[in-house]
């Protein structure tokens, strides 16, 4: 797996679209971010057949529960053979830490190389607002992400999720080897759906970011591949 790279957000319905999608790519297999969506609807054998077509896999299921019940299911998460995967910082140090455990075990009980986890800090669609008062969190967003991020690199995770924007402010807190993985990508110009802050494929390069997610301009595409292959050169050069 590159460190950086470009993860395809497989945001489809069902099995039919995914591979319908996923068969227009034969010279290349882009690494794929599976969701909630598409894993309660298929069950855990899709991840199985696109990880056996040869695609890398972010399971995106953002995990937040007690630690030990994180612990276990992260474990499962590794036997299925994902290579990234997240849970929610919210959830504490020690149930990320436990996440981590739950990781490596079942890496070592596969024989393979441990997933990567990525830690969520606030969603984009909270606002500081609501974050202020439905959560009772009495700090600015910005100030609350860096300290997720901070504790998640304490709890040992490998990164973070964060718009383009963040992506620096937790490579400073955290240092340039703790990861960032950043959606919200859209080139100047293009519609921008329901993203707010977006940033385009050759910016997230200049701030630094390790991987970025792009969803609807290259599943959208006319021509995805096309699509896919031009995000690459703009974004890994
Ligand atoms: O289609 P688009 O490029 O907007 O897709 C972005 C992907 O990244 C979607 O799967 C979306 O759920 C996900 N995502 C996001 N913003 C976040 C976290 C995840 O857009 N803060």
């Amino acid at each position: 797996m590159n460190k950086k790279d470009v993860i395809i957000a497989l945001d489809f319905k069902d099995r039919a679209e995914t591979m319908d999608f996923l068969q227009r790519f034969t010279d290349e297999k882009p690494f794929v971010k599976i969701g909630m969506e598409l894993f309660y609807g298929e069950g855990p054998d899709i991840v199985r057949e696109i990880k056996d077509r040869g695609h890398s896999i972010f399971l995106d299921l953002k995990l937040h529960d007690i630690p030990m019940t994180v612990k276990k299911a992260m474990k499962n998460l590794a036997l299925l053979g994902v290579d990234m995967t997240n849970l929610h910082c919210a959830g504490t140090i020690e149930m990320m830490k436990y996440a981590m455990d739950g990781l490596t075990e079942g890496a070592l009980e596969a024989g393979r190389e441990r997933a990567l986890l990525i830690g969520v800090t606030q969603l984009t669609s909270t606002s500081e607002e609501r974050m202020q008062k439905e959560l009772l969190i009495n700090a600015s967003i910005n100030d609350c992400i860096v300290k997720y991020a901070e504790n998640a690199k304490e709890a040992g995770l490998d990164g973070v999720v964060c718009s383009p924007l963040e992506a620096a402010m937790v490579k400073d807190a955290c240092g340039k080897s703790f990861l960032t993985v950043t959606p919200g990508i859209r080139y100047p110009g293009a519609e921008v759906q329901d993203q707010v802050r977006v940033t385009s494929p050759a910016d997230a390069r200049a701030i630094g970011t390790d991987y970025i997610v792009v969803g609807r301009p290259i599943t959208k595409a006319e021509d995805p591949v096309a699509a896919y292959r031009k995000v690459c050169a703009d974004f890994l050069g």
